[in-house]
């Protein structure tokens, strides 16, 4: 079957389901993503914060403008979506070490994050959600791409799905200058406190709304367990590229204030470092998730 005739048969439609009551939620994309307006973050109850996971979860990226957290308040806030925990790389602030700030100089077009990837698949429990918010933007470029893993999963044949049900990723931390991924020890690797290698399913089950998901990536998938480097790298080639093509996409523009939170169980992203010349500032919380669960085949 052509794959554009899976994809239309796949692809979901605008969203129109869960539309909030709250909020006033407008969809990125026709795969992913939403504004959210009419909330303020710093002084989020307990139940708008419950329709915010509701959000999450069915939209997978929820974007927030005009927030402008310090780090007193991403805490608040991150510890209302589950359990903060300090991240892998980064050393967090003094009085909040749970929250850290991201730095971009603007000297490189290649930084941290600069190719497709799940937060921290690196780990036995990659984060649930990751939360950025946006302080020192550059004038233009800064762009996050995100798509939708569960779309890649399944615009997939059904007779490829098959042929890869039982299979294991390798994902590893070991930041050695990888010219496919762009991701280079100069980014992370003198922060990294532990070397992990870990495998999961490439297909997984969200563990919310039990539906399937890809889960492969440029930075951390770096093998399939029991195949060879080539017959991997086949694989997975195939399968990141397909992940990641525009009809599964949405793009967060960032503005000094916006906050963007990203359901990292259900998707993948890319930052882009096109803004040469000009500093970014980011300020982020991770919250702890749990370890992916093999999918099931109908
Ligand atoms: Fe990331």
């Amino acid at each position: 079957m052509d794959l554009g005739r899976i994809i239309n048969s796949v692809h979901p439609p605008q969203f129109e389901e869960n539309l909030s009551s709250m909020f006033d939620v407008k969809p990125m994309s026709g795969a992913l993503g939403a504004e959210v307006v009419g909330v303020n973050l710093k002084t989020v109850s307990e139940e708008q914060a419950k329709e915010i996971e509701r959000l999450l979860v069915n939209h997978m990226v929820v974007v927030f403008r005009d927030q402008h957290l310090e780090a007193s308040d991403l805490s608040r806030f991150g510890k209302m979506l589950g359990e903060p925990e300090p991240h892998q790389f980064w050393e967090g602030s003094e009085d909040y070490p749970e929250v850290f700030e991201l730095y971009s100089e603007g000297k490189k077009a290649v930084h941290y994050g600069s190719n497709w990837h799940t937060d921290l698949t690196c780990s036995e429990q990659p984060p649930k959600l990751s939360i950025l918010c946006g302080v020192k933007i550059p004038p233009t470029g800064g762009d996050t791409l995100f798509c939708n893993l569960h779309l890649a999963f399944e615009s997939l044949s059904e007779t490829y799905k098959k042929m890869i049900i039982d299979l294991n990723g390798i994902h590893k931390s070991g930041f050695q200058v990888d010219t496919k991924s762009g991701f280079n020890e100069e980014g992370a690797g003198d922060k990294l406190k532990t070397q992990t290698t870990v495998t999961h399913p490439l297909i997984c089950q969200h563990e919310v709304t039990k539906k399937n998901l890809l889960l492969a990536n440029r930075i951390f998938t770096k093998g399939i367990e029991g195949l060879s480097k080539q017959e991997s790298q086949g694989i997975l080639d195939y399968l990141i590229a397909h992940s990641n093509r525009p009809e599964f996409t949405c793009r967060v523009n960032w503005k000094p204030g916006t906050v963007t939170i990203w359901d990292n169980r259900a998707t993948a992203h890319y930052a882009l470092g096109d803004f040469l010349g000009h500093e970014r500032l980011m300020r982020r919380i991770t919250i702890k998730g749990n370890k992916p669960q093999r999918g099931k085949l109908g």
